[in-house]
């Protein structure tokens, strides 16, 4: 089962791309379902469609489905919303809502990655497309099967302590109730699964990340981050889609001014994203809506090409650590190996000069502060060497 995942910065037009690439794979025979986990769904508009909450039919070979966590709290994972309120409850916090729940972080993404986990388990589709919301949340959430284990061993430890110290205490009074067999069974269900979960998603042969921009600063700007974020938890990032790109044939003062503009910040990304493979898609000028609408943008991304394709098994960029050396690898094939320069760029970045090529880099904020140890080739790739000043967050 092929797992597309796009992100970007909001109104990018990810749901937009997204949709055009699910009605090209249903179209191609793929057995495809598309997933909306943004809160503020715009799914249903782009197909001119109802969607719902549930897994509907759309049209042949194409599933869709906009996620609402209330339903999914309210549906599913009965058990541990029922334990979660008892223990609120005994804390002299009020009842807890399936809609009060239904806030903490990272549960949309969950109740998407369980999703994702069942379309793989029933088989019955080859496509998965999923339409996340805005970057910074989903970079968060996508970092989720690591965070989650964490959180989740440490109320697994939790509860068990609470069990056993219950046991010794006999007669004494508790004031916290005891998870049920149950409770405790849906935890180690969760963990199972968000095992799995980490697999389907660092599976490069099968799931990827494309992401969405507009050639703008601050998309590009956030996009940059994302993309070093991705890399940094090891998800591969295969493709960057260019969206709202102007047609040349523009006219008038203004438009030709901003297609200039445009000029400048094509470099930018390419000075950023070089050698990840672009797609682009120009700027219509109708409301993009309807199936007609979604073919003709999956005509300028795809062209004939098949959307499901899998562009690359690796991110172009990856970080390794080792004995106190942080190590950012950045594939620069063609380069003339010698005069490589480094800077310090603004917002945290670095900035790599070798010949008449020019790469920035988004650093995370672990190596903001860290001392440049200097460069050198492994292969085709740009080890930039890092150290850190002091061990942050252990
Ligand atoms: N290539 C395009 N040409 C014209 N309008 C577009 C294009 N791509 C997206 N749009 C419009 O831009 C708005 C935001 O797109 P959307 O796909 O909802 O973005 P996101 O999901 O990233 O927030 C929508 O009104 C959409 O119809
Ligand atoms: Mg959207």
């Amino acid at each position: 089962m092929r797992t597309i995942i796009y992100n970007g910065k909001g109104g990018v037009g990810k749901t937009s791309v997204a949709a055009a690439t699910a009605r090209r794979c249903a179209k191609l025979g793929y057995r495809t379902v598309i997933m909306s986990v943004d809160t503020a769904h715009s799914l249903g508009d782009c197909f001119d469609v109802k969607l719902s909450a549930e897994v509907i039919n759309v049209e042949k070979n194409l599933d869709a489905l906009e996620l609402n966590i209330i339903h999914e709290m309210r549906t599913k994972w009965s058990s541990i919303r029922d334990y979660i309120s008892a223990f609120m409850i005994s804390q002299g916090v009020e009842d807890i809502t399936a809609e009060e729940m239904a806030i903490l972080p990272g549960m949309e993404m969950a109740a998407a990655l369980f999703y994702v986990l069942q379309f793989k388990d029933s088989g019955e589709y080859d496509v998965v497309i999923i339409d996340t919301p805005p970057t910074g949340e989903t970079l968060r959430l996508l970092s989720f099967p690591d965070v989650s284990n964490w959180y989740i061993d440490k109320l697994f430890g939790l509860l068990k302590r609470m069990v056993s110290l219950a046991r010794m205490t006999v007669g004494k009074v508790i004031d916290v109730p005891l998870p049920s067999r149950e409770v405790m069974d849906s935890i180690e269900d969760i963990k199972d699964n968000m095992e799995m979960v980490k697999k389907i998603l660092e599976d490069p042969e099968n799931t990827t990340i494309r992401l969405v921009l507009n050639p703008e600063r601050m998309p590009i700007n956030e996009t940059m981050r994302a993309y070093t974020y991705l890399c940094l938890y090891n998800k591969t990032v295969e493709c960057l889609i260019v969206n709202k790109v102007l047609p040349p044939e523009v006219d008038g003062n203004f438009m030709k001014k901003k297609l200039e503009e445009q000029k400048d910040y094509m470099e930018l990304i390419h000075e950023a994203f070089d050698p990840l493979k672009i797609m682009y898609a120009y700027q219509l000028q109708t409301e993009l809506r309807g199936f007609e609408k979604l073919d003709e943008m999956a005509d300028m991304i795809f062209g004939d090409s098949d959307p499901a394709e899998v562009y690359a098994e690796t991110s172009p960029m990856h970080f390794e650590s080792e004995g106190g050396t942080d190590m950012l690898y950045i594939k620069m094939p063609f380069i003339e190996k010698d005069d490589i320069e480094l800077f310090r760029g603004n917002n945290n970045s670095v900035i790599i000069r070798a010949g008449d090529h020019k790469r920035t880099v988004a650093l995370p904020m672990t190596l903001s502060d860290a001392e440049m140890l200097g460069a050198e080739f492994d292969g085709e790739d740009l080890v930039v060497k890092f150290k850190r000043v002091k061990e942050s967050g252990k």
